[in-house]
């Protein structure tokens, strides 16, 4: 169990998850210190965190995961580590899958490394779902189940994984895995599909979906993630895996639909696209067994989901801040072939 004081080291707290976060966790834990290591990359955005720059227990720190000496510099005087850097879209790894296994991979195993020579007493390593591969219905990931990655992020992902796993087994590493569903909440980069539809609606440009839109993906509200996170930091036993997910589970299509609703946009605006290759049709977990550590989802799609694209569309300029001319380099790349 984390203890009351002490520091926590928080990888990729300025990414869109770890910032609410951090936040959270120095709200919930007034005698801890954050320690943000954080490369700033194109997906980290300090503008998620600007309200702790004047809080003396928060501390960011400009570094790379892969990096051993920036590591063991910002772990000194942690007990606690929580590892959300990563290479997180999966359409960037499969236009070069290089910087997924450097970060994701490569970086994970210079965090244990440095854990272990710390004697870190928790390290929560963020997993997702899409290293359980594609799940035909009706069924649903269990923690238990083979790790069957098929996309080159959720291979990085599961090879993390793997050497987590290797840590606890070889070294008693104190290690806790949370299997996270796909998060939806404000300060997500806007290439994911929530956050970059927003904002393509709003300039009257197509959305892109890919194939038919009927690949289904399972959400679960940032502010839930993060109550999970906090749980299984406190009661998770090292070792185990923590699927975590609202299991509410739905088409794209339909998200991409009530999307244009609650903006008000004509559905017209709809482009089916040439599909992502190798796209795992579905994803679903069961939360059996973090509802038994005592979490229960706190937030209602129904609520929460048209309040994440409200907020996309009430904070235009966070959005234009949060891509640098390499987006528009990026969308080229990455829609320009699919018609
Ligand atoms: P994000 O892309 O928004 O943020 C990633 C952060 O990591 C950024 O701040 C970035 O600057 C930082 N980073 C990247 N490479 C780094 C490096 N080499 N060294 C230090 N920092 C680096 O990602 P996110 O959506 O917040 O996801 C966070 C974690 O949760 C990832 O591990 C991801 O795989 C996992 N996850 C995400 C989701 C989701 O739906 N977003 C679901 C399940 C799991
Ligand atoms: O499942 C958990 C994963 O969720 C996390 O591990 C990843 O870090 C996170 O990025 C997310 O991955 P997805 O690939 O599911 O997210 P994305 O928002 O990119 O896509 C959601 C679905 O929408 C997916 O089926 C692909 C589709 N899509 C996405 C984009 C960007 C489109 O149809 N068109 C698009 O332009």
């Amino acid at each position: 169990m984390t203890t009351l004081a002490g520091r926590t080291l928080v990888t990729g707290g300025c990414g869109f998850i770890g910032s609410h976060f951090i936040r959270g966790h120095l709200q919930a834990h007034p005698r801890r210190e954050v320690v943000n290591l954080d490369l700033l990359t194109y997906a980290g955005n300090p503008d998620n965190l600007a309200d702790m720059a004047g809080d003396p227990r928060y501390r960011f720190v400009h570094g790379d995961v892969s990096d051993a000496e920036a590591v063991g510099r910002a772990m000194a005087g942690c007990d606690t580590v929580v590892h959300f850097a990563a290479e997180s879209h999966v359409d960037r790894s499969l236009l070069d899958a290089r910087p997924f296994v450097r970060t994701n991979v490569e970086g994970t195993a210079v965090l244990l490394a440095a854990a272990r020579e710390a004697g870190v007493q928790r390290f929560l390593h963020m997993s997702t779902d899409e290293v359980y591969g594609d799940i035909p219905a009706p069924r649903t990931s269990v923690e238990e189940d083979p790790l069957q990655p098929r996309s080159p992020y959720a291979a990085a992902k599961a090879g993390a994984e793997l050497l987590c796993r290797a840590y606890v087994q070889s070294y008693g590493l104190p290690v806790l895995v949370v299997r996270c569903s796909n998060v939806y909440g404000a300060n997500q980069f806007p290439e994911k599909l929530i956050p970059l539809f927003v904002t393509n609606a709003l300039a009257g440009r197509p959305l892109p979906v890919y194939g038919d839109g009927l690949q289904q993906r399972d959400w679960t509200a940032v502010e839930d993630a993060c109550a999970a996170i906090e749980l299984v930091l406190e009661r998770g036993e090292p070792g185990a895996a923590y699927n975590v997910t609202a299991e509410n589970v739905r088409l794209n299509i339909e998200v991409v639909r009530r999307l244009l609703a609650v903006l008000g946009r004509p559905e017209s605006l709809i482009a089916h696209v040439a599909d992502r290759p190798g796209h795992d049709l579905r994803y679903a977990m069961s939360a059996a067994r973090i509802r038994a550590l005592g979490w229960q989802p706190a937030q209602v799609w129904e609520e929460a989901f048209p309040r994440t694209v409200r907020w996309y569309a009430e904070n235009p300029d966070w959005c234009r801040r949060a891509r640098d001319r390499a987006f528009d380099d990026y969308y080229t790349a990455q829609y320009g072939a699919r018609g």
